[in-house]
């Protein structure tokens, strides 16, 4: 244990690595590992066991030797994975959550594990194993029993990088379109070299000039991130590329990353030019660990080309380094605060804004965080000029745009098109099945009906991350906004109320109504309850947590109205403020004077 803290140099703020490393030599962290981690470091045992605590990679008990985690998002589900869990939990003899009596593997779900392109799917001590049947998961437990190496799992390796020697896993990157920007060539230096050829002013000028909006979902002027960043008081200045990619539904970045990670590398090194800042990170998210090694190979390799290190290519004084932060199963990390938290060491807990990152990120200092597409469009922005890429996309959304697309389609995957194409566009591209609804930038985002097919993708209409899923007719979108809310309300961090307590609130609501026991009122409470969180939630988790609901009653009354009936006689209001004070009041002694 001392010896993983030393290899970190016992710094405190590189806690996420070495809690990493401890949990996958020992299998878990218990708490004898917690006071040696904080005697290390010099912290105290309480702050380790808060990052241990937090990530849901992370165990305080032993687990099995191997640990598999099925996929349990939507599309999973859509896909068999009730069916895949059966015949796991029947093979193993254990039930989900269990470990085998043995101690050799342990069966639990996560959600998305970024590969609903290839659903049913499972991540097995990292690494990934997809398409899965109940035929294919009886005999991977039957292999695994047999050697307990999921390497052996991978007969076959997907394609393009995803069969380098260094990632060698099943992963199919089903790239079904490919667009100027992402997928042409790439020569490595290129962009940079233009780059370094302008004032880093002038970098910003050409960033602003594209309009490049981020990629990851909230659309802020990129240029305009990096000149407020640049123009900010601090010692020092931070890259961060946010590879967390944990919306459910989302998989464009790992195709990136697998793709393209020369581009997105040189965008932040490029980004560093710019904004002047000498140090870069990209926060991997765990459930891409199987990208790791590949992705630290390819960074080594440009710096042997002097395309990171020190005086890149040649521009005295102009140093810029890269390293992977990986985490390690936490939803919220995504967002940025959070994620720079996460960078430090801590809990990924979303902070109070203002300060924006620009202003006050990483350790106090002006950070820039953006998503790995946004870096790898303005890799290709130098390459090819502003002009060149405002003249693609919509009126106000510039360029094009990676979606990863998946559900009821024959063509799930990744399409690289411009802004401004629309939802029925998307839905023949991916030969759609009888579509009945999509969901639109995940279940943060919105869910749509046939009503508004004809919307378009972009930051003013239909905005999205990335996450497009498409659902059938014989869906009932009802249960899916229901299953969203279990997933933000697992992957809240806890901290305020509305969040925490209120999607609890709204999730009884929603069970109530689906399961037929609602009536009329139910719906304006579950309306009023989710304005409630939305504007009292401190980050964009508890703000866009109850949209799959509200898109749902917005997008489909009539399902909601046939479930509602009258008021049936016997049942209960969702929430009776005043009969629930009763109690308090009888053992205070006095009456509420507000219900
Ligand atoms: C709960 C939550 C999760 C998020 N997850 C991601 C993510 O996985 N990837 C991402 O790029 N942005 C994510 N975001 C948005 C980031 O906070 C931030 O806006 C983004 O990284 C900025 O980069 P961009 O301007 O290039 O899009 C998330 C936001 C929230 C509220
Ligand atoms: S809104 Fe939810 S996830 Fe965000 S800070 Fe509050 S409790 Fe945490």
């Amino acid at each position: 244990m001392e010896e993983i803290c030393r290899g970190f140099g016992n710094d405190r703020t590189r806690m996420m690595d070495i809690v990493l490393a401890v949990q996958e030599r020992f299998g878990c962290v218990p708490r004898e590992a917690m006071q040696v981690i904080a005697r290390a470091v010099q912290s105290h045992p309480v702050e380790v066991e808060s990052v241990v605590t937090f990530y849901s990679f992370f165990s305080t008990r032993p687990q099995g030797k191997v640990v598999i985690r099925l996929c349990n998002d939507i599309v999973d589900w859509l896909k068999g994975y009730q069916a895949v869990a059966d015949a796991m939990a029947k093979e193993l003899g254990i039930t989900m959550g269990e470990t085998t009596p043995d101690g050799a593997i342990t069966l639990t779900h996560t959600p998305c594990i970024g590969m609903t392109d290839q659903a049913p799917a499972a991540l097995i001590n990292g690494v990934v194993v997809t398409h899965l049947t109940p035929e294919r998961a009886r005999q991977l437990v039957r292999d695994l029993r047999r050697h307990l190496d999921p390497q052996q799992l991978v007969t076959m390796v997907g394609d393009g990088n995803n069969a380098h020697p260094l990632v060698r896993s099943m992963v199919r990157n089903n790239i079904r379109v490919r667009g100027p920007v992402l997928f042409a060539d790439f020569e490595s230096g290129s962009a940079l070299q233009r780059a370094l050829a302008k004032a880093p002013e002038g970098v910003i000028g050409e960033i602003k000039g594209s309009r490049l909006r981020g990629r990851g979902g909230a659309g802020f002027p990129a240029g305009l991130k990096w000149e407020l960043a640049r123009n900010a008081p601090g010692r020092k200045r931070y890259v961060l590329c946010n590879a967390d990619e944990g919306e459910p539904g989302t998989f464009k970045d790992r195709v990136l990353l697998t793709e393209c990670p020369d581009l997105m590398f040189e965008g932040m090194t490029i980004a560093g030019y710019a904004i002047g800042s000498d140090t870069g990170i990209v926060y991997l998210r765990g459930e891409y660990r199987y990208l790791l090694r590949y992705l630290q190979s390819v960074i080594e390799e440009r710096k042997r080309k002097g395309l990171l290190g020190r005086d890149i290519l040649g521009k005295a004084g102009f140093d810029f380094d890269i390293r992977i932060q990986l985490g390690a199963g936490a939803y919220v990390c995504g967002e940025e605060t959070a994620l720079i938290s996460s960078c430090e060491g801590l809990r990924g807990d979303p902070r109070n804004r203002p300060p924006f990152p620009p202003q006050q990120g990483f350790f106090g200092q002006p950070t820039i965080v953006n998503n790995v597409e946004t870096y790898c469009c303005a890799s290709r922005i130098l390459i090819e000029g502003a002009p060149w890429f405002a003249a693609m996309g919509s009126a106000r959304t510039s360029g094009t745009k990676v979606l990863s697309i998946a559900g009821d389609c024959r063509r799930p995957g990744v399409y690289e098109v411009p802004f401004g194409v629309t939802a029925r566009e998307l839905l023949e591209m991916t030969e759609a099945e009888n579509p009945g609804a999509m969901l639109i930038g995940g279940p943060s985002r919105q869910m749509i009906g046939p009503d508004r097919f004809e919307g378009r993708i972009c930051y003013d209409d239909l905005a999205t991350g990335g996450a497009i899923m498409i659902l059938n007719r014989a869906r009932n979108q009802l249960e899916i906004a229901e299953h969203y809310l279990d997933f933000f309300i697992e992957e809240s961090c806890g901290h305020c109320t509305p969040c925490r307590v209120g999607l609890i609130l709204l999730k009884k609501a929603v069970h109530k109504v689906v399961s037929g026991a609602g009536e009329p009122a139910d719906l304006d409470a579950m309306r009023e309850l989710s304005d409630f969180i939305v504007q009292t939630s401190r980050c964009g988790l508890g703000q866009a947590a109850p949209n799959p609901v509200m898109g749902a009653l917005q997008s489909f009354k009539d399902l909601y109205a046939g479930l509602v009936a009258e008021r049936k006689p016997g049942l209960l209001p969702t929430f009776d403020l005043a009969e629930a004070v009763v109690d308090a009041e009888l053992r205070v002694g006095r009456q509420s004077q507000y219900v």
